[in-house]
């Protein structure tokens, strides 16, 4: 296979193109990114000098250089995105332009140069919220209905990416997938953003009361059931891909995170909460296991661990990002 992979040097993009060249060695990847803040060529480090890997920094939004990146590849990953809800708060635009017109341009170019398929990667947040009493969870059946700039502008693209099968008969296939964890992650994120505050002596700044849920999957389970999908996935069909069942609410993970690191709870900062918080996301992820065989392997306590001990690891390529533009970043979003 020739893959065009989009957003290949953000979190997710960069652990599925290290996942796919150890697993299809005589695959070829193109990895086409923008390079925004989130961007970083250091998570694929050790990837670069692969003679299979190449890396075009473009534009989604540019149709003349996606329609030239994708005259030679058979296969779409598509990761590119903005991707953290409290930016879209403050800055909406950039997230309707980067993921809904850069999705149609990319279904544009896909449609033109005949390309066999288009994944798009998308999220749970595109459902809305579940209370905290229920025990429903989301389902491919489940009514979209996205409460944030950021999950409204995944639900758009999404829309398109089905409307282009539909419409004009592009072999498309979508998975929508919960909360990742894992290395690499940009320290904006809840998980990292606590483990690289307290490594460097900082309080971990916890929302509202703390007890919003979230369904966390191990980057490594959401990079596989990609590959599953591509694989034996039907074309047209979407599937919803969640991680192990645990149920922590946020202050919990706070709680584990310190203990794996050896501090109190005086780490804990209650702060002011963002503005229309989804209260809780779980997946159903019935349909991957039954039709296409697969499920998460990877236990939340096992993996956090793995993953704390991999910041500790890292400290040059956490502190890289923390000392550029992501200062500005948390002053406004966080005060001092
Ligand atoms: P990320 O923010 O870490 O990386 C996004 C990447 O896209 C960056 O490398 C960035 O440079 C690139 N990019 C942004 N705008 C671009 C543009 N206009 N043209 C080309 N490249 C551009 O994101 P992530 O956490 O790795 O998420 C990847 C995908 O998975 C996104 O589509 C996101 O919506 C989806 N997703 C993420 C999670 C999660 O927990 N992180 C959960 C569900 C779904
Ligand atoms: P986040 O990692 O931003 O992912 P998402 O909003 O896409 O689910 O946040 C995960 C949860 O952690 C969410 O309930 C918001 C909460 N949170 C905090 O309590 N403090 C923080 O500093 C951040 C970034 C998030």
């Amino acid at each position: 296979m020739k893959l065009l992979v989009t957003g290949g040097a953000g979190f997710i993009g960069s652990n599925f193109i290290r996942y796919w060249l150890t697993n299809h060695p005589d695959d070829q990847i193109i990895n086409y990114d923008l390079l925004t803040y989130a961007g970083n060529l250091e998570n694929l480090a050790d990837i670069a000098g692969n003679p299979n890997y190449s890396f075009v920094h473009a534009d989604i939004c540019d149709l003349t250089s996606v329609n030239r990146a994708m005259s030679t590849v058979d296969t779409v990953v598509h990761f590119a995105a903005e991707s953290h809800v409290d930016r879209s708060i403050t800055d909406p635009s950039s997230f309707v332009r980067t993921n809904v017109l850069g999705t149609q341009i990319l279904l544009e170019a896909a449609l033109k140069n005949d390309v066999k398929r288009f994944h798009h990667v998308s999220t749970d947040e595109v459902f809305g919220a579940l209370s905290l009493e229920t025990s429903e969870k989301f389902k491919e059946s489940t009514n979209y209905n996205p409460r944030s700039p950021y999950s409204a502008s995944k639900a758009g693209s999404d829309h398109l990416v089905r409307a282009y099968g539909v419409t004009y008969g592009l072999p498309i296939t979508i998975t929508n997938c919960s909360n990742n964890f894992g290395p690499y992650m940009f320290p904006e994120k809840f998980i990292p953003l606590a483990i690289t505050n307290v490594l460097e002596g900082k309080k971990i700044p916890v929302y509202g009361d703390g007890l919003y849920v979230r369904d966390w999957l191990y980057v490594d389970d959401h990079c596989r059931a990609i590959d599953i999908v591509l694989q034996k996935g039907k074309v047209g069909e979407t599937y919803l891909v969640g991680g192990m069942t645990e149920l922590y609410p946020n202050i919990e993970i706070a709680r584990k995170i310190l203990k794996l690191l050896d501090k109190d709870e005086s780490f804990i900062e209650f702060v002011k909460d963002r503005p229309g918080h989804d209260r809780k996301y779980d997946i159903d992820w019935t349909k991957i296991k039954t039709e296409l065989g697969w499920e998460p392997k990877f236990s939340f306590d096992e993996w956090l661990e793995k993953t704390v001990l991999w910041y500790k690891r890292n400290e040059q390529w956490w502190k890289n990002i923390k000392s550029g533009e992501y200062k500005q970043y948390y002053t406004k979003q966080y005060g001092k």
